[in-house]
């Protein structure tokens, strides 16, 4: 990769601002997933810049375009941060085959995030199907930083496949630390036949979480068709609907609410996933037309 120009960052007041970053490292994480780390260039920066978990950045490639991926690390290691990146189309086709030692821009972080302080004192269930393992991630990892904050954690992780089960290697090696902790790390697949591991919809280990559902926060990401089978089975085992938040995907082009792009509901009631969201709560989703569309 050619090297930028170093007049390109913004005033950091400009929601618009652009902030060049610097690949440290790149794991293959399955056949179509690569997570990379990125150190900021500018050290005061790389003090100053934080996120919520949940939220996302607009990673750009010059002269090529700019994709909103959820950053997937802990809040905790100031100065880097971790995108795990499916290799999708146009742009992220681009960006796999960036190497140690490449140089990015970033705006962001953009979006509400997850409501993390307020679930402070609750325990968490962490529901993820296929690349929404990489926003719950980041709440993993936070409220593994964070163990004093939060009572029992619970983190279900499927995919179709057992070779697609993302961070697969990464929750296996922490289970047993975490059992000791009272965190439970349940994975499974739901396609796999030859899977040697558990197999079954997210759904189905609701029963088996440590968590208790009268003060459980619920976090979920996934393919939008499975949200409502796991509402129903949240609901049905007593967990609070108003305590459940998903996050969601949208085609985005400002990220900040200024283009249009990511609107969902009606001419009288309308949201905008970017600026409103990514994480919305349980009522929203089902009072929102079209925003799991
Ligand atoms: C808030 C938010 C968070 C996100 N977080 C993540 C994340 O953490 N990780 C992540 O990987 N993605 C994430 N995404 C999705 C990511 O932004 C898109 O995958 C990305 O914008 C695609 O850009 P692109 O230019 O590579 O693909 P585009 O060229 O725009 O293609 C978009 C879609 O078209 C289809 N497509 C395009 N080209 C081909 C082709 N040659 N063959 C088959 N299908 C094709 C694919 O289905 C693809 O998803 C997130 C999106 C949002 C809105
Ligand atoms: S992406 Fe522009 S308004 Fe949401």
């Amino acid at each position: 990769m050619s090297e930028l120009p170093k007049d390109i960052m913004m005033p950091n007041d400009n929601p618009y601002a652009l902030h060049r970053v610097k690949v440290l490292k790149v794991y293959q994480l399955t056949e179509k997933e690569k997570l990379f780390l990125f150190r900021f260039e500018d050290p005061g920066l790389a003090e100053k810049w934080t996120f919520r978990p949940g939220q996302f950045v607009q990673l750009t490639i010059p002269g090529v375009g700019e994709v909103p991926i959820s950053i997937c690390s802990s809040p905790i290691r100031r100065g880097f941060f971790e995108l795990c990146i499916r290799k999708a189309g146009r742009v992220t086709t681009v960006v796999h085959r960036l190497k140690p030692g490449d140089t990015v821009l970033v705006r962001g972080p953009y979006g509400n995030g997850f409501p993390v302080d307020e679930w402070e004192g609750m325990d968490l269930l962490l529901i993820a199907a296929g690349l929404g393992t990489a926003p719950l991630r980041s709440v993993f990892l936070y409220a593994m930083d964070n163990r004093w904050k939060y009572g029992k954690v619970t983190f279900i992780n499927t995919a179709r496949y057992g070779k697609d089960l993302l961070f697969y290697r990464e929750l296996e090696a922490m289970k047993d630390l975490a059992e000791a902790e009272n965190v439970k790390i349940i994975q499974s697949v739901t396609r796999d036949p030859d899977w040697p591991g558990r197999h079954g919809r997210p759904q189905k280990f609701i029963p088996e979480a440590n968590t208790d559902p009268r003060k459980t926060a619920i976090a979920i990401c996934g393919p939008p068709r499975m949200y409502k089978s796991v509402f129903e089975a949240l609901i049905e085992y007593g967990y609070k609907p108003e305590n459940i938040y998903v996050t969601l995907e949208r085609k985005m082009k400002c990220g900040i609410g200024k283009c249009g792009h990511c609107v969902a509901g009606t001419s009288t009631s309308w949201k905008y996933i970017c600026k409103d969201g990514p994480v919305f709560g349980y009522f929203d989703i089902i009072s929102t037309p079209g925003l799991l569309d």
